[in-house]
């Protein structure tokens, strides 16, 4: 695991992020769109949109400030290019997503004219530049650590509680800290980067669940390899950043109170002989989908993307998750009237026979 320099070479920088390729190349592509697939491929760029927008901030302070930097290295000493590639890869998407539509005949989707929110004043921060979501006074839903940990699933009324308790907490800093080293004071950078940690994987297993409450709901082909093959690097990021957050370290503030929980980590190596393992099912290493409740209780349990359906994963559901997150926080009414028409839409679409 090799630190990454603050000048690293293999990073993309934030300007060249949004080039895309050109429209008249994707144009060669399939016939029309019905309105449901142009729906959900609407609604998708909205996502991806705001999902670049809050990477972008992340990617801005995971480069550019030292102190953020190590903070966010201690949970992997490769998160800080972690954040990057799924900034880029966000980017991406929302250029991807945005072009094929137009090359459709349809208009692309913008939010530019909600760019409004103040950015971070800490070093490294671009912080002139407005933004759509807000990381300043996240409340994260950790709820997905138990969810995947469990043999119930949210699609059959299963609710999950929180494993860490991350309310009004920011994501980012808004100043200069001292590094986590810092015997004073380094656990505000590590708290801050702690949170991050975990809002990361929140808001992927968000995507994931999204893009497979679309996939029986798209009709044309290319439309279903889009929403197949995007939702799948999400459910990659996502796993990865549950990975991760296992080595976020337990914090106390200066009174000794505990700020950040001890995860429930397996004992240390070896395993028993016997063929069994240490870990015990919520231990930070259960990394992996634990088989659940899919398609009918009568059936074995299995291991899937948890919940999919619209009521729980859908394009309304995923809205409400992004405004509980405090993502939308200093959002116009207008904003989010716009993402829940989108997000009607979207979820009202039924896949059409061919
Ligand atoms: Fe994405
Ligand atoms: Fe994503």
């Amino acid at each position: 695991m090799k630190r990454l320099g603050l000048a690293g070479t293999a990073l993309v920088p934030a300007g060249t992020l949004l080039t895309g390729r050109s429209v008249a190349r994707a144009a060669r592509f399939g016939g029309e769109l019905t309105r449901g697939d142009v729906a959900i491929l609407k609604f998708l760029a909205a996502v991806e949109i705001l999902e670049s927008d809050l990477w972008q901030q992340y990617n801005e302070l995971a480069l550019g400030n030292e102190s953020y930097q190590l903070a966010l290295n201690v949970l992997d000493g490769d998160q800080a290019t972690y954040v990057n590639l799924n900034t880029r890869d966000e980017f991406s998407h929302a250029a991807f997503i945005n072009k094929y539509l137009e090359s459709k005949g349809h208009k692309p989707v913008s939010l530019e004219h909600f760019r409004t929110l103040p950015s971070s004043q800490a070093p490294g921060s671009n912080k002139s530049a407005k933004r759509l979501t807000n990381l300043m006074q996240l409340t994260v839903d950790t709820s997905f650590y138990f969810r995947y940990r469990s043999s119930l699933n949210p699609d059959f009324g299963a609710n999950f509680s929180q494993i860490v308790n991350l309310v009004n907490v920011p994501g980012i800093p808004n100043s200069d800290l001292p590094p986590p080293t810092d015997p004073d004071t380094g656990f505000l950078v590590q708290f801050i980067a702690n949170t991050a940690g975990f809002h990361f994987a929140s808001i992927e297993q968000g995507g994931a669940s999204l893009y497979q409450s679309f996939l029986p709901k798209a009709t044309s082909p290319e439309v279903i390899k889009i929403v197949g093959a995007i939702g799948g690097t999400e459910i990659q990021h996502y796993q990865t950043w549950t990975d991760k957050i296992a080595n976020a370290p337990a914090l106390t503030d200066n009174n000794g109170n505990i700020i950040f929980p001890e995860l429930p980590a397996a004992p240390d190596l070896p395993n028993p002989p016997d063929g069994t393992d240490n870990a015990g099912a919520n231990d930070t290493n259960q990394i992996f989908a634990t088989p659940c409740e899919f398609i009918a209780q009568n059936l074995p349990l299995c291991s899937v993307i948890r919940p999919i359906s619209t009521q729980e994963a859908g394009a309304a559901a995923t809205i409400a998750f992004f405004r509980n997150d405090g993502l939308f926080i200093g959002q116009s009414q207008a904003f989010l009237d716009l993402l829940n028409e989108l997000a009607q839409e979207a979820d009202a679409v039924i896949r059409e026979s061919d």
